[in-house]
């Protein structure tokens, strides 16, 4: 089986970008791979953070994976920093990596400029920790949304330049080469209010992502509030009318009905009937998994269990890699 590695942040909540770009295609595609996902909490700390609300996010996010239907008899479930070795693969792959292709990063660009005096050098440094993320796995796939793709090219320029430096003429392979798994459809989920924008956790209005965990109540005046247009009917992929594609892209994905049938079947409709039946479908897909997300948060020794084990799969997995990396670098093993 391919083997496939992809995580999520524990900052906040998450919202439907993270389920319908990524956990829901994990979920889809889990029993075809061998998987490892992971909750990427070092990544977490490269902003300013406070310690206890990372305790407790990555704690829910390790639950809502469960919640949405990973297995965690298919898929190994694990803490970031419950492996060791992601920091020392990062220390030696930073090593090995130019500091401008770094700079270059646009998300790293984006966030120095909001950061302001608070850069770290973590910041700077979060591509190379997520590159020894799915290098240390041997991952064929990384399943994410498309604003992954410039970390994940990163990535692959990594790998690249480790093998050219150290991969004892090509005799030795350390690293796989991984594969970006994008969901064609939703790739990208834009915000409730304004569809020129991704829907992310670190917006500062609420209003503009749907939450996994956000009550009935909640999506319902979220989806009313909504921003929408004056033009008559619905479509796809109408680059004047971003926000009409985007609650058209948020039902595919959620109910899984193919585009043209959507298309079609809107083509006459308003705005207050994509919102009705949107609401509808949100509600029916996320009610389950807040009911089992509940359950799980309310004796976490089974979430723990599950993280237990994750961890110690990936830590055989992880620390062959890495050994195997030390040693082509020439670091001095005692055998
Ligand atoms: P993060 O935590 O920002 O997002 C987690 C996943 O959700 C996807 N996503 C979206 N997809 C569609 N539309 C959106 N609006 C949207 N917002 C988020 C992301 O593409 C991602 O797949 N750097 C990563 C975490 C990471 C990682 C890794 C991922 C660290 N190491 C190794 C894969 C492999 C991040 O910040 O994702």
């Amino acid at each position: 089986k391919l083997r496939v590695l992809s995580g999520v942040q524990p900052t906040g909540t998450l919202h439907l970008g993270n389920y319908l770009g990524a956990i829901q295609q994990w979920v889809k595609n889990q029993d075809k791979f061998d998987n490892f996902f992971t909750i990427v909490d070092l990544h977490a700390i490269t902003l300013p953070h406070d310690p206890k609300a990372l305790r407790q996010s990555s704690m829910t996010t390790a639950a809502l994976y469960l919640a949405c239907g990973l297995d965690p008899k298919t898929s190994s479930i694990f803490l970031q920093s419950h492996v060791p070795a992601h920091a020392e693969l990062t220390w030696l792959l930073n090593c090995a990596t130019p500091i401008g292709w770094l700079e270059r990063m646009v998300q790293y660009k984006e966030k120095a400029r909001k950061a302001g005096e608070n850069v770290s050098v973590g910041l700077l440094d979060y591509p190379v920790l997520m590159a020894a993320d799915i290098l240390l796995y041997q991952a064929d796939l990384v399943p994410v949304g498309d604003d992954q793709n410039q970390h994940l090219e990163l990535a692959r320029n990594i790998r690249g330049r480790f093998k050219n430096l150290y991969d004892k003429r090509g005799k030795r392979r350390v690293f796989k080469e991984p594969k970006t798994l994008l969901q064609k459809d939703v790739a990208r989920v834009m915000a409730l209010d304004d569809g020129t924008k991704k829907m992310s956790k670190s917006d500062e209005s609420d209003n503009s992502r749907i939450n996994l965990l956000d009550p009935p109540d909640v999506i319902a005046r979220k989806i009313k509030r909504c921003k929408t247009d004056s033009i008559a009917g619905l479509q796809f992929d109408n680059p004047e009318r971003p926000e009409c594609n985007n609650l058209l892209t948020i039902y595919q994905g959620v109910t899984g009905i193919p585009k043209e049938d959507i298309a079609a079947e809107f083509a006459d409709s308003n705005f207050g009937t994509i919102k009705k039946v949107l609401t509808e479908a949100l509600v029916e897909k996320l009610t389950p998994i807040q009911t089992t997300y509940g359950e799980l948060m309310e004796d976490q020794t089974y979430l723990k269990q599950v993280l237990r084990n994750g961890a110690e799969r990936a830590n055989s997995v992880a620390s062959d890699t890495l050994a195997k990396a030390q040693s082509s670098m020439g670091f001095v093993t005692l055998d």
